[in-house]
């Protein structure tokens, strides 16, 4: 018997060590490396009788590679392709993660049931009955999309030399094992391995890989970084699971760009891809009420309009609470700091709850303004006109600052039927005219005076 190889893993990068140590050189990381059982043969190939592989590829100019044959599949998903940057491309690798339940299998299996191209589903998480109901709920007739359930790497390179599938979707690389490698399935070895197998034969093949991925508790995909490094493109799906709404971003694309975004919204029969999300993310309510104000944000490229609400009361006890929910709580903090400094509101012995609807976190700085805005209108109990939306940075010293695309931001008020917009004085605005009032301050006073 051949005497079993183990080499040592850094459980966070990936790194390979020959033997244990405590902290891990190339990450710096404590407790990270881990023995594993490795046996690599010499030919660690996704096909067993292998020639193709023989072949060296020769230096070209750019201008003699030829690009026609990147035509994209058209996954007949307009949110999905748009992330990807107008469809899939052939022999590309897709890595999908996300939170446990946000509905990462749901969303591949519909593509799969929805594309014209023959397509292989392989689960290695669930059965092909557990599919199937699930398929029912989604689109239960479709005559192009075959299940596998399946962990074999070398198994599941079987099924596909027979069944010639175009598109390939596995649930999930967390749970593919490889028999060159014998540690278990999951471990950094492992993923390593049955990635690269998968690469070299969506290269080889051409055939385009969808691949689900498992997250860690701080968000990031399980398993090496160099995974990331591997394949061509990185997508999140991330939400809240106690609300409707799904986004879809890349965070690496080697074929387009990271800044589109794609909305879904779950629902009993799958999830529906969201066209025009600022419709559904202000709320409809009778009446204006106080607290409330609108935000034209950005997320990546789109323009998207969000409700703020804000409550501002009296504190009970004696230290006043501060907690926001889609909000960063210390920006929070310093635009109440702001507020108390600048504006001369006394908050100090306040409760303030801020809440973003739709269960959705924004980063983009142009919410500052609608947040003081909401603030406002709360602590004064005076509601602000429900056309009335906001878009604008808040410095240090309450000034009012611009945000970058304020022209898009301006046009999807408008396209939504606002009144007017609150910027920021120093905006470069095009000389073109609006529709909507376009209203430029430049101090928090200002916005007091004409909101309050
Ligand atoms: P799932 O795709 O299994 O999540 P993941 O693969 O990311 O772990 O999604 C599961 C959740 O989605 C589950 O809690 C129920 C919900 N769901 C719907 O609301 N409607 C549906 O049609 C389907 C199929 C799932
Ligand atoms: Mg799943």
């Amino acid at each position: 018997m051949a005497k079993i190889k183990t080499s040592f893993f850094c459980q966070n990068c990936g790194t390979q060590f020959a033997k244990w140590q405590g902290q891990c050189t190339s990450c710096k990381e404590w407790n990270t490396i881990v023995e594993e059982v490795i046996q690599k043969p010499e030919k660690t190939s996704w096909k067993t009788n292998d020639t193709k592989s023989l072949r060296i590829s020769k230096p070209l100019k750019v201008s003699e590679i030829d690009t026609s044959k990147e035509a994209r599949i058209d996954l007949r998903d307009s949110e999905f392709n748009r992330v990807l940057g107008g469809g899939m491309v052939k022999g590309s690798l897709i890595l999908l993660g996300g939170e446990p339940g946000i509905g990462k299998s749901t969303l591949l299996l519909q593509i799969a049931l929805r594309v014209k191209h023959k397509i292989l589903y392989v689960s290695g998480e669930e059965s092909q009955k557990q599919i199937k109901m699930r398929a029912e709920r989604i689109n239960p007739n479709s005559d192009n999309c075959y299940i596998l359930t399946e962990t074999k790497t070398q198994n599941i390179f079987k099924q596909i030399e027979n069944l010639q599938p175009e598109i390939i979707i596995i649930d999930s690389i967390q749970t593919l094992h490889s028999d060159y490698i014998e540690s278990s399935a999951g471990s950094i070895s492992q993923i390593k391995e049955c990635t690269s197998e998968l690469i070299k034969f969506a290269k080889e093949t051409a055939t385009p890989v969808l691949l689900i991925g498992h997250i860690t508790k701080d968000g990031n995909i399980a398993g090496p970084k160099i995974l990331e490094h591997m394949v061509d493109t990185v997508l999140q799906f991330e939400g809240d699971r106690n609300h409707v709404f799904r986004i879809l971003r890349a965070n690496k694309n080697r074929f387009g760009s990271t800044n589109e975004l794609g909305i879904y919204e779950m629902q009993g029969s799958g999830l529906r891809e969201v066209s025009n999300p600022s419709e559904i993310l202000i709320s409809e309510k009778d009446g204006e009420l106080s607290g409330n104000a609108v935000a034209a944000t950005l997320e990546g490229l789109r323009p998207l309009m969000i409700e703020v609400q804000a409550l501002v009361s009296t504190a009970v006890y004696g230290t006043p609470q501060r907690s926001a929910t889609g909000f960063n709580a210390k920006r929070l903090n310093m635009l109440l700091a702001i507020l108390e400094k600048r504006a001369g509101f006394r908050l100090g012995a306040k409760d303030v709850f801020l809440n973003i609807t739709g269960g959705i976190t924004v980063d983009d700085p142009a919410i500052d303004l609608a947040i003081i805005a909401a603030i406002l209108s709360s602590n004064e109990d005076v509601p602000i006109q429900s056309d009335y939306c906001f878009a604008a940075e808040i410095g240090l010293s309450g000034e009012i600052r611009p945000v970058q695309r304020i022209e898009q931001r301006i046009l999807e008020a408008e396209k939504l039927g606002f009144k007017a917009i609150f910027v920021s004085k120093y905006s470069k605005l095009p000389e073109s005219s609006y529709q909507l009032g376009i209203h430029k301050i430049s101090k928090i006073e200002d916005l007091v005076e004409i909101i309050l």
